[in-house]
């Protein structure tokens, strides 16, 4: 990984939204956690589905609060703490709790923008030893991951489980990511920012194989390995815009609760990082990374895998791992 170098401006930018709403995943629009619970197959309301999850209360897996958001983003008025642990298994043994995108807006066409905020604390912390997959799509052709490969305490951004970009998955600190998706040409990029700091372009688009049903974008985490400790982690700022991209991530404070957010300086200089493009090619061909689906009912994509990896029937669907 190459360093990057955060962008530091003026946290007095004014909040406009440069781009169309596709699809607001806004915590405002929860009262309560019991409102996750509205959703259902058979009564699909509210702006999130809610099914991956184990089979203990809704509130054993999320909470809200204002304390839970980024404090930058003065229109939601608190944000998520999804928490998982050995009682979070969902159609296998990992643990997992995801949110996905209930609408009937086609999220996968044209350039679009997938916006969202991501927090971790010293407590309960998300333990480095065991992979997590993380914001992640169905086949995986994009996704962030916690505990794998030379920096495991690195969030570390993929395509199609190729590492491209990493960065210290410092605790208290907010973490605001935009995956550049262009379904149109197949490529996907990442903005990123922290706090209060405008997006600004890390990885520049690659070549991906981007899809989506429009409603397989995991809001959540997987961890593979089931063990005890319970995970906390945070969301915010969650939507998907098209056409032009919002940089901006709002008005509001950027001082966090723990007062651990360095103090930032406007500066007219240097907003972008010095270099942050990985020359590493995409492998080409129809074949499944480890972890991503690979067989299943109703499931159409790869069945082979990359090698090293064999595809492993974990009590349908199946995914490929060794
Ligand atoms: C999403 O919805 C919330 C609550 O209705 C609103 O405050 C916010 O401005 C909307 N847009 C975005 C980008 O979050
Ligand atoms: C997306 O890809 C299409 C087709 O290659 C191209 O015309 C368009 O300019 C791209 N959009 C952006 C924002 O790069």
């Amino acid at each position: 990984m190459i360093a990057f170098k955060w962008a530091v401006l003026s946290a007095f930018s004014v909040a406009v939204q440069a781009g169309t709403i596709l699809w607001n995943g806004s915590f405002s629009q929860f009262s309560t956690v019991a409102d996750f619970d509205k959703w259902s197959w058979a009564n699909q309301v509210g702006p999130y589905q809610w099914y991956i999850h184990g089979s203990q209360a809704t509130s054993h897996y999320l909470a809200l609060d204002t304390s839970y958001k980024n404090p930058a983003i003065s229109s939601e008025s608190h944000g998520l703490k999804m928490t998982i642990d050995s009682g979070a298994t969902w159609n296998s043994q990992m643990e997992r709790a995801e949110l996905i995108p209930q609408t009937t807006a086609n999220l996968g066409s044209g350039q679009q923008y997938y916006h969202f905020s991501l927090k971790r604390s010293a407590t309960n912390a998300p333990d480095s030893t065991l992979e997590h997959q993380i914001a992640f799509f169905e086949s995986h052709f994009t996704e962030l991951k916690y505990g794998v490969g030379s920096k495991p305490t690195n969030l570390v951004w993929m395509i199609g489980g190729v590492e491209k970009w990493s960065t210290p998955f410092t605790a208290d600190t907010w973490f605001n990511f935009a995956y550049d998706i262009n379904f149109s040409s197949s490529t996907v990029g990442l903005w990123a920012s922290t706090g209060s700091s405008p997006l600004v372009r890390v990885v520049a688009n690659q070549a991906a194989s981007t899809s989506t049903n429009s409603a397989d974008f995991h809001v959540g985490v997987l961890r593979i390995v089931n063990r005890n400790p319970p995970e906390d982690w945070y969301w915010s700022g969650v939507y998907i815009e098209s056409g032009s991209l919002t940089t901006t991530i709002g008005t509001g404070s950027s001082g966090s609760p723990t007062g651990t957010t360095p103090v930032t300086t406007p500066t007219t200089s240097d907003p972008v990082p010095t270099s942050t493009v990985e020359t590493t090619t995409t492998p080409a061909g129809p074949t499944q990374t480890q972890f991503g689906q690979c067989g299943g009912n109703g499931y159409n994509g790869p069945t082979t895998c990359a090698s090293p990896y064999t595809c492993v029937a974990v009590s349908p669907p199946y995914y490929s791992q060794v």
